[in-house]
Protein backbone atom coordinates (compact mmCIF):
# COMPACT_ATOMS: atom_id res chain seq x y z
CA UNK A 1 0.00 0.00 0.00
CA UNK A 2 1.31 3.75 -1.10
CA UNK A 3 1.79 5.85 2.21
CA UNK A 4 -0.71 8.34 0.33
CA UNK A 5 -3.09 5.43 0.32
CA UNK A 6 -3.02 4.18 3.90
CA UNK A 7 -3.22 8.29 5.05
CA UNK A 8 -6.38 8.34 3.09
CA UNK A 9 -7.78 5.05 4.82
CA UNK A 10 -6.46 7.33 8.27
CA UNK A 11 -8.03 10.03 7.68
CA UNK A 12 -11.41 8.01 5.99
CA UNK A 13 -11.69 6.52 9.74
CA UNK A 14 -11.29 9.85 11.32
CA UNK A 15 -14.17 10.82 10.25
CA UNK A 16 -15.97 7.69 10.66
CA UNK A 17 -16.24 7.05 7.12
CA UNK A 18 -15.21 3.35 7.31
CA UNK A 19 -17.83 2.23 8.90
CA UNK A 20 -19.48 1.08 6.05
CA UNK A 21 -23.28 0.08 5.87
CA UNK A 22 -23.00 -2.99 3.36
CA UNK A 23 -26.07 -5.10 2.82
CA UNK A 24 -29.53 -4.07 2.99
CA UNK A 25 -32.25 -4.82 4.90
CA UNK A 26 -32.53 -8.50 4.29
CA UNK A 27 -28.74 -9.05 4.33
CA UNK A 28 -27.47 -11.86 6.00
CA UNK A 29 -23.89 -12.79 7.00
CA UNK A 30 -22.42 -15.78 5.15
CA UNK A 31 -18.76 -17.27 5.58
CA UNK A 32 -15.99 -15.59 5.68
CA UNK A 33 -13.98 -15.19 8.73
CA UNK A 34 -10.61 -13.05 10.33
CA UNK A 35 -10.30 -9.60 8.52
CA UNK A 36 -11.63 -7.98 10.89
CA UNK A 37 -14.77 -10.03 11.28
CA UNK A 38 -17.00 -9.32 9.08
CA UNK A 39 -17.30 -11.68 5.55
CA UNK A 40 -19.33 -11.51 2.25
CA UNK A 41 -22.53 -10.63 3.63
CA UNK A 42 -25.94 -11.41 0.90
CA UNK A 43 -28.70 -9.92 -0.14
CA UNK A 44 -31.84 -9.87 -2.41
CA UNK A 45 -31.31 -7.97 -5.06
CA UNK A 46 -34.11 -9.57 -7.82
CA UNK A 47 -35.95 -12.23 -9.51
CA UNK A 48 -35.94 -12.78 -12.81
CA UNK A 49 -38.78 -13.16 -15.12
CA UNK A 50 -38.35 -17.54 -14.54
CA UNK A 51 -38.45 -16.69 -10.57
CA UNK A 52 -34.36 -17.12 -10.42
CA UNK A 53 -33.21 -15.01 -7.50
CA UNK A 54 -30.62 -12.71 -8.03
CA UNK A 55 -28.27 -11.87 -5.25
CA UNK A 56 -26.01 -8.72 -3.91
CA UNK A 57 -22.79 -9.72 -2.33
CA UNK A 58 -21.19 -7.02 -0.54
CA UNK A 59 -17.27 -7.34 0.85
CA UNK A 60 -14.78 -4.86 2.33
CA UNK A 61 -11.62 -4.57 2.88
CA UNK A 62 -8.31 -2.31 3.03
CA UNK A 63 -10.74 0.85 2.17
CA UNK A 64 -12.14 -0.40 -0.65
CA UNK A 65 -15.85 -1.64 -0.66
CA UNK A 66 -17.01 -3.91 -3.48
CA UNK A 67 -20.75 -4.85 -4.59
CA UNK A 68 -21.24 -8.20 -7.15
CA UNK A 69 -24.64 -9.32 -8.43
CA UNK A 70 -24.92 -13.37 -8.82
CA UNK A 71 -26.19 -12.42 -12.15
CA UNK A 72 -23.34 -12.11 -14.81
CA UNK A 73 -21.05 -12.06 -12.42
CA UNK A 74 -22.04 -7.78 -12.50
CA UNK A 75 -19.83 -5.73 -9.79
CA UNK A 76 -22.13 -3.52 -9.23
CA UNK A 77 -20.24 -1.20 -7.21
CA UNK A 78 -17.36 0.05 -6.32
CA UNK A 79 -16.40 2.35 -3.59
CA UNK A 80 -12.83 4.13 -3.16
CA UNK A 81 -12.01 7.07 -1.01
CA UNK A 82 -10.47 10.58 -2.95
CA UNK A 83 -7.81 12.16 -1.45
CA UNK A 84 -9.77 13.61 1.41
CA UNK A 85 -10.89 10.07 2.45
CA UNK A 86 -14.98 10.68 1.13
CA UNK A 87 -16.29 7.53 -0.92
CA UNK A 88 -17.25 7.53 -3.88
CA UNK A 89 -18.77 4.80 -6.23
CA UNK A 90 -16.43 4.78 -9.59
CA UNK A 91 -18.55 2.20 -11.32
CA UNK A 92 -20.93 2.62 -13.87
CA UNK A 93 -24.64 0.26 -13.06
CA UNK A 94 -27.89 0.10 -12.37
CA UNK A 95 -29.98 0.47 -9.12
CA UNK A 96 -32.18 -2.69 -10.00
CA UNK A 97 -32.03 -6.17 -11.89
CA UNK A 98 -34.18 -5.62 -14.77
CA UNK A 99 -32.36 -2.55 -16.39
CA UNK A 100 -29.43 -5.01 -16.19
CA UNK A 101 -31.02 -7.68 -17.81
CA UNK A 102 -32.93 -5.41 -20.47
CA UNK A 103 -30.79 -2.43 -21.45
CA UNK A 104 -26.81 -2.85 -20.20
CA UNK A 105 -23.72 -2.44 -22.22
CA UNK A 106 -22.31 -5.09 -20.00
CA UNK A 107 -22.09 -2.95 -16.97
CA UNK A 108 -19.42 -4.41 -15.27
CA UNK A 109 -19.97 -7.90 -16.00
CA UNK A 110 -18.00 -10.87 -16.47
CA UNK A 111 -17.32 -11.41 -20.51
CA UNK A 112 -16.98 -14.75 -22.04
CA UNK A 113 -17.06 -16.99 -23.48
CA UNK A 114 -14.65 -15.13 -25.85
CA UNK A 115 -14.17 -10.55 -24.96
CA UNK A 116 -14.81 -8.48 -27.75
CA UNK A 117 -15.14 -9.24 -31.33
CA UNK A 118 -14.78 -12.26 -33.79
CA UNK A 119 -15.14 -11.63 -37.22
CA UNK A 120 -18.63 -12.65 -38.93
CA UNK A 121 -19.10 -14.72 -36.04
CA UNK A 122 -17.31 -17.62 -37.45
CA UNK A 123 -14.18 -19.51 -37.09
CA UNK A 124 -12.35 -22.49 -37.62
CA UNK A 125 -10.70 -25.00 -34.86
CA UNK A 126 -8.83 -27.83 -35.94
CA UNK A 127 -10.68 -28.29 -39.15
CA UNK A 128 -14.25 -27.60 -38.26
CA UNK A 129 -15.82 -24.17 -38.73
CA UNK A 130 -18.02 -22.73 -35.92
CA UNK A 131 -20.51 -20.34 -36.55
CA UNK A 132 -21.69 -18.24 -33.23
CA UNK A 133 -24.42 -15.52 -32.97
CA UNK A 134 -24.26 -12.52 -34.86
CA UNK A 135 -24.91 -9.53 -32.16
CA UNK A 136 -22.62 -6.82 -33.38
CA UNK A 137 -22.94 -5.47 -36.86
CA UNK A 138 -21.57 -8.68 -38.81
CA UNK A 139 -19.68 -9.68 -35.82
CA UNK A 140 -20.38 -11.64 -32.81
CA UNK A 141 -19.48 -10.10 -29.94
CA UNK A 142 -18.45 -10.18 -25.96
CA UNK A 143 -19.85 -13.96 -26.13
CA UNK A 144 -22.70 -13.63 -28.02
CA UNK A 145 -26.09 -12.34 -27.07
CA UNK A 146 -26.73 -14.59 -24.25
CA UNK A 147 -23.02 -14.61 -23.36
CA UNK A 148 -21.47 -14.68 -19.57
CA UNK A 149 -22.58 -11.59 -18.84
CA UNK A 150 -26.37 -12.84 -18.81
CA UNK A 151 -25.81 -15.90 -16.95
CA UNK A 152 -26.47 -16.61 -13.24
CA UNK A 153 -23.44 -17.55 -11.57
CA UNK A 154 -23.08 -20.11 -8.64
CA UNK A 155 -21.64 -17.63 -6.04
CA UNK A 156 -19.68 -18.58 -2.73
CA UNK A 157 -17.51 -16.61 -0.08
CA UNK A 158 -13.91 -18.24 -0.11
CA UNK A 159 -12.33 -15.72 2.61
CA UNK A 160 -12.69 -13.17 4.30
CA UNK A 161 -13.39 -10.81 1.56
CA UNK A 162 -13.51 -12.89 -1.33
CA UNK A 163 -16.28 -14.57 -3.60
CA UNK A 164 -15.89 -17.29 -5.76
CA UNK A 165 -18.03 -17.94 -8.98
CA UNK A 166 -18.86 -20.39 -10.78
CA UNK A 167 -20.69 -21.13 -14.26
CA UNK A 168 -21.04 -24.30 -16.66
CA UNK A 169 -21.25 -23.70 -20.04
CA UNK A 170 -22.42 -26.28 -21.80
CA UNK A 171 -21.13 -27.93 -25.52
CA UNK A 172 -22.54 -25.54 -28.23
CA UNK A 173 -24.18 -23.00 -25.91
CA UNK A 174 -23.63 -19.63 -27.76
CA UNK A 175 -22.13 -21.75 -30.62
CA UNK A 176 -18.77 -22.14 -29.12
CA UNK A 177 -17.52 -26.03 -28.93
CA UNK A 178 -16.52 -27.93 -25.76
CA UNK A 179 -18.45 -27.79 -21.97
CA UNK A 180 -16.42 -24.97 -20.37
CA UNK A 181 -16.11 -25.08 -16.41
CA UNK A 182 -15.17 -21.57 -15.64
CA UNK A 183 -14.16 -20.69 -11.79
CA UNK A 184 -13.96 -16.54 -11.25
CA UNK A 185 -12.76 -15.38 -7.97
CA UNK A 186 -13.37 -11.78 -6.59
CA UNK A 187 -10.83 -10.79 -3.95
CA UNK A 188 -10.49 -7.87 -1.94
CA UNK A 189 -6.71 -7.69 -0.24
CA UNK A 190 -5.65 -6.62 2.79
CA UNK A 191 -4.30 -3.35 0.56
CA UNK A 192 -7.84 -2.86 -0.95
CA UNK A 193 -6.83 -3.96 -4.07
CA UNK A 194 -9.65 -5.63 -6.53
CA UNK A 195 -7.97 -8.85 -8.02
CA UNK A 196 -9.61 -10.81 -10.37
CA UNK A 197 -8.35 -14.47 -11.32
CA UNK A 198 -10.18 -16.56 -14.02
CA UNK A 199 -9.82 -20.16 -14.25
CA UNK A 200 -11.55 -22.41 -17.14
CA UNK A 201 -11.00 -26.32 -18.24
CA UNK A 202 -13.02 -27.28 -21.34
CA UNK A 203 -13.67 -31.09 -22.59
CA UNK A 204 -13.30 -30.32 -26.15
CA UNK A 205 -10.58 -27.64 -27.91
CA UNK A 206 -12.31 -24.55 -28.27
CA UNK A 207 -11.31 -20.76 -27.46
CA UNK A 208 -11.87 -18.62 -24.55
CA UNK A 209 -11.41 -15.32 -24.30
CA UNK A 210 -12.43 -14.15 -20.36
CA UNK A 211 -12.61 -10.38 -19.01
CA UNK A 212 -14.52 -8.30 -16.55
CA UNK A 213 -16.64 -5.12 -18.24
CA UNK A 214 -16.32 -2.19 -15.55
CA UNK A 215 -17.00 0.94 -16.66
CA UNK A 216 -14.90 3.07 -14.70
CA UNK A 217 -15.15 7.02 -13.61
CA UNK A 218 -12.74 8.03 -10.74
CA UNK A 219 -14.96 10.57 -10.12
CA UNK A 220 -17.72 8.28 -9.29
CA UNK A 221 -20.57 7.39 -11.73
CA UNK A 222 -22.76 10.36 -13.05
CA UNK A 223 -20.36 12.55 -12.22
CA UNK A 224 -19.68 13.85 -15.52
CA UNK A 225 -16.91 13.19 -18.82
CA UNK A 226 -13.79 11.27 -17.66
CA UNK A 227 -12.13 13.16 -20.24
CA UNK A 228 -10.10 14.52 -18.03
CA UNK A 229 -8.28 11.47 -16.47
CA UNK A 230 -5.41 10.99 -16.72
CA UNK A 231 -4.41 7.23 -18.84
CA UNK A 232 -0.49 5.94 -18.97
CA UNK A 233 -0.36 2.82 -20.63
CA UNK A 234 2.89 1.01 -21.30
CA UNK A 235 2.09 -0.45 -24.64
CA UNK A 236 3.79 0.58 -28.01
CA UNK A 237 1.36 -0.52 -30.26
CA UNK A 238 -2.09 -1.09 -30.70
CA UNK A 239 -4.37 -3.52 -33.06
CA UNK A 240 -5.64 -1.11 -35.77
CA UNK A 241 -9.19 -2.00 -37.00
CA UNK A 242 -11.31 -2.35 -39.83
CA UNK A 243 -14.62 -0.11 -40.58
CA UNK A 244 -16.90 -3.19 -38.30
CA UNK A 245 -14.08 -2.88 -35.58
CA UNK A 246 -12.11 -6.03 -36.30
CA UNK A 247 -8.63 -5.90 -36.28
CA UNK A 248 -6.59 -5.49 -39.43
CA UNK A 249 -4.21 -8.08 -38.00
CA UNK A 250 -1.55 -5.27 -37.97
CA UNK A 251 0.39 -4.52 -34.90
CA UNK A 252 0.93 -1.11 -35.31
CA UNK A 253 3.23 1.37 -33.67
CA UNK A 254 1.57 3.82 -31.31
CA UNK A 255 3.86 6.51 -32.00
CA UNK A 256 2.81 9.51 -33.14
CA UNK A 257 -1.17 8.73 -32.74
CA UNK A 258 -3.86 9.16 -30.16
CA UNK A 259 -2.85 6.04 -29.54
CA UNK A 260 0.40 6.56 -27.54
CA UNK A 261 -0.28 6.75 -24.00
CA UNK A 262 3.02 5.54 -22.59
CA UNK A 263 3.31 8.70 -20.91
CA UNK A 264 -0.03 10.09 -18.68
CA UNK A 265 -2.55 11.56 -21.20
CA UNK A 266 -6.19 12.88 -20.87
CA UNK A 267 -7.75 10.82 -22.11
CA UNK A 268 -9.66 13.84 -23.72
CA UNK A 269 -6.57 15.33 -25.67
CA UNK A 270 -6.77 13.18 -28.65
CA UNK A 271 -10.80 12.19 -28.64
CA UNK A 272 -11.86 14.41 -31.45
CA UNK A 273 -8.08 13.92 -33.13
CA UNK A 274 -10.13 13.50 -36.46
CA UNK A 275 -7.51 10.40 -36.99
CA UNK A 276 -8.97 7.44 -38.86
CA UNK A 277 -9.16 5.27 -36.48
CA UNK A 278 -10.91 7.42 -33.45
CA UNK A 279 -13.79 8.17 -36.47
CA UNK A 280 -14.45 4.92 -37.12
CA UNK A 281 -15.13 3.66 -33.11
CA UNK A 282 -16.65 7.29 -32.27
CA UNK A 283 -13.41 7.19 -29.84
CA UNK A 284 -11.18 5.17 -28.20
CA UNK A 285 -12.77 1.15 -28.52
CA UNK A 286 -9.27 -0.30 -29.60
CA UNK A 287 -6.90 -3.10 -28.34
CA UNK A 288 -3.37 -1.90 -26.78
CA UNK A 289 -1.03 -4.32 -27.18
CA UNK A 290 0.55 -4.66 -23.63
CA UNK A 291 4.80 -4.13 -23.83
CA UNK A 292 5.15 -6.92 -21.12
CA UNK A 293 3.76 -9.16 -23.29
CA UNK A 294 1.69 -12.78 -21.70
CA UNK A 295 3.06 -13.38 -18.10
CA UNK A 296 2.97 -15.75 -15.58
CA UNK A 297 2.29 -13.29 -12.99
CA UNK A 298 0.24 -9.99 -13.22
CA UNK A 299 2.15 -7.62 -13.95
CA UNK A 300 1.58 -3.60 -13.68
CA UNK A 301 0.86 -1.93 -17.37
CA UNK A 302 -2.08 0.53 -16.78
CA UNK A 303 -2.49 3.70 -14.42
CA UNK A 304 -5.47 5.82 -14.49
CA UNK A 305 -5.33 9.12 -12.41
CA UNK A 306 -8.41 11.66 -11.59
CA UNK A 307 -7.13 14.68 -10.96
CA UNK A 308 -10.31 16.30 -9.55
CA UNK A 309 -10.75 13.45 -6.61
CA UNK A 310 -7.09 12.79 -6.42
CA UNK A 311 -7.92 8.84 -7.35
CA UNK A 312 -5.86 6.72 -8.88
CA UNK A 313 -6.31 3.27 -9.88
CA UNK A 314 -3.17 0.96 -10.98
CA UNK A 315 -4.03 -2.02 -12.87
CA UNK A 316 -1.86 -4.99 -13.18
CA UNK A 317 -1.87 -8.19 -15.52
CA UNK A 318 -0.82 -11.55 -16.61
CA UNK A 319 -3.01 -10.46 -20.29
CA UNK A 320 -1.32 -9.42 -23.24
CA UNK A 321 -3.90 -6.71 -24.04
CA UNK A 322 -6.10 -4.04 -23.25
CA UNK A 323 -9.70 -3.23 -24.98
CA UNK A 324 -9.28 0.60 -23.97
CA UNK A 325 -13.14 1.68 -24.25
CA UNK A 326 -13.92 5.80 -24.00
CA UNK A 327 -18.15 5.13 -23.64
CA UNK A 328 -18.61 5.91 -26.90
CA UNK A 329 -22.06 4.32 -26.77
CA UNK A 330 -23.10 6.35 -24.15
CA UNK A 331 -25.93 8.29 -25.50
CA UNK A 332 -27.77 9.90 -21.97
CA UNK A 333 -30.75 7.13 -22.61
CA UNK A 334 -29.57 4.85 -19.39
CA UNK A 335 -29.85 5.86 -16.20
CA UNK A 336 -27.31 4.68 -13.82
CA UNK A 337 -27.14 3.67 -9.66
CA UNK A 338 -27.92 7.19 -8.61
CA UNK A 339 -29.91 8.32 -10.56
CA UNK A 340 -28.09 10.22 -13.36
CA UNK A 341 -28.05 9.54 -17.05
CA UNK A 342 -25.01 8.39 -18.80
CA UNK A 343 -23.77 10.35 -21.77
CA UNK A 344 -20.86 9.68 -23.90
CA UNK A 345 -17.37 9.41 -22.31
CA UNK A 346 -18.84 9.43 -18.68
CA UNK A 347 -16.69 6.63 -18.06
CA UNK A 348 -14.11 4.34 -20.10
CA UNK A 349 -13.40 0.74 -19.91
CA UNK A 350 -9.93 -1.05 -19.58
CA UNK A 351 -10.27 -4.91 -20.39
CA UNK A 352 -7.66 -6.84 -20.07
CA UNK A 353 -7.40 -9.69 -22.31
CA UNK A 354 -6.44 -11.67 -25.65
CA UNK A 355 -6.65 -9.22 -28.55
CA UNK A 356 -9.58 -9.14 -30.66
CA UNK A 357 -10.90 -11.85 -33.16
CA UNK A 358 -7.34 -14.01 -32.34
CA UNK A 359 -9.45 -17.06 -33.91
CA UNK A 360 -9.15 -15.61 -36.68
CA UNK A 361 -5.79 -14.05 -36.70
CA UNK A 362 -2.90 -16.30 -36.54
CA UNK A 363 -0.01 -14.05 -35.97
CA UNK A 364 -1.86 -13.11 -32.52
CA UNK A 365 -0.97 -14.80 -29.12
CA UNK A 366 -3.65 -18.26 -29.43
CA UNK A 367 -6.82 -18.13 -27.59
CA UNK A 368 -7.21 -21.69 -28.07
CA UNK A 369 -7.62 -24.33 -24.73
CA UNK A 370 -7.56 -27.75 -25.02
CA UNK A 371 -8.60 -30.86 -22.80
CA UNK A 372 -6.25 -31.37 -19.87
CA UNK A 373 -5.20 -27.74 -20.11
CA UNK A 374 -6.31 -24.61 -17.48
CA UNK A 375 -6.93 -21.39 -18.79
CA UNK A 376 -5.75 -19.15 -15.98
CA UNK A 377 -5.91 -15.18 -15.97
CA UNK A 378 -5.27 -12.49 -13.45
CA UNK A 379 -6.06 -8.67 -13.39
CA UNK A 380 -5.34 -6.62 -10.31
CA UNK A 381 -6.61 -3.22 -9.46
CA UNK A 382 -4.70 -1.21 -7.20
CA UNK A 383 -6.30 2.15 -5.49
CA UNK A 384 -4.61 5.03 -3.53
CA UNK A 385 -5.14 9.19 -3.83
CA UNK A 386 -2.98 11.86 -3.93
C1 LIG B 1 -16.46 -3.25 -25.84
C2 LIG B 1 -16.50 -3.07 -27.29
C3 LIG B 1 -17.24 -1.82 -27.60
C4 LIG B 1 -18.62 -1.85 -27.03
C5 LIG B 1 -18.55 -2.08 -25.57
C6 LIG B 1 -19.92 -2.23 -24.99
O1 LIG B 1 -15.64 -2.34 -25.23
O2 LIG B 1 -15.23 -3.04 -27.87
O3 LIG B 1 -17.31 -1.65 -28.98
O4 LIG B 1 -19.35 -2.88 -27.59
O5 LIG B 1 -17.78 -3.23 -25.30
O6 LIG B 1 -20.84 -1.32 -25.47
Amino acid sequence: MSTSRRAVIASAAAAGLTAATVGGAHAHGHGGSGGGGRGPRRETFGRLDDGTEVHRWSLERGGTRLKVLSYGGVVQSLEIPDRHGRYANVSLGFADLGSYVSDSPYFGALIGRYGNRIARGRFTLDGTEYQLPVNDGPNSLHGGDQGFDKRVWDVTPSGPAALTLTYTSPDGEMGYPGTLSVTVTYTLTDDGDFRIDYEATTDAPTVVNLTNHTYFNLSGEGSGSIENHELTVAASRYTPVDDTLIPTGELASVAGTPFDFRRPKAVGADLRAGAEQILIAQGFDHNLVLDKGITRRPEHAITLYDPASGRQMDIATTEPGVQFYSGNFQDGTLTGTSGRTYRQSDALCLETQHFPDSPNQPEFPSTVLRPGETYRSTTVHSFSAR
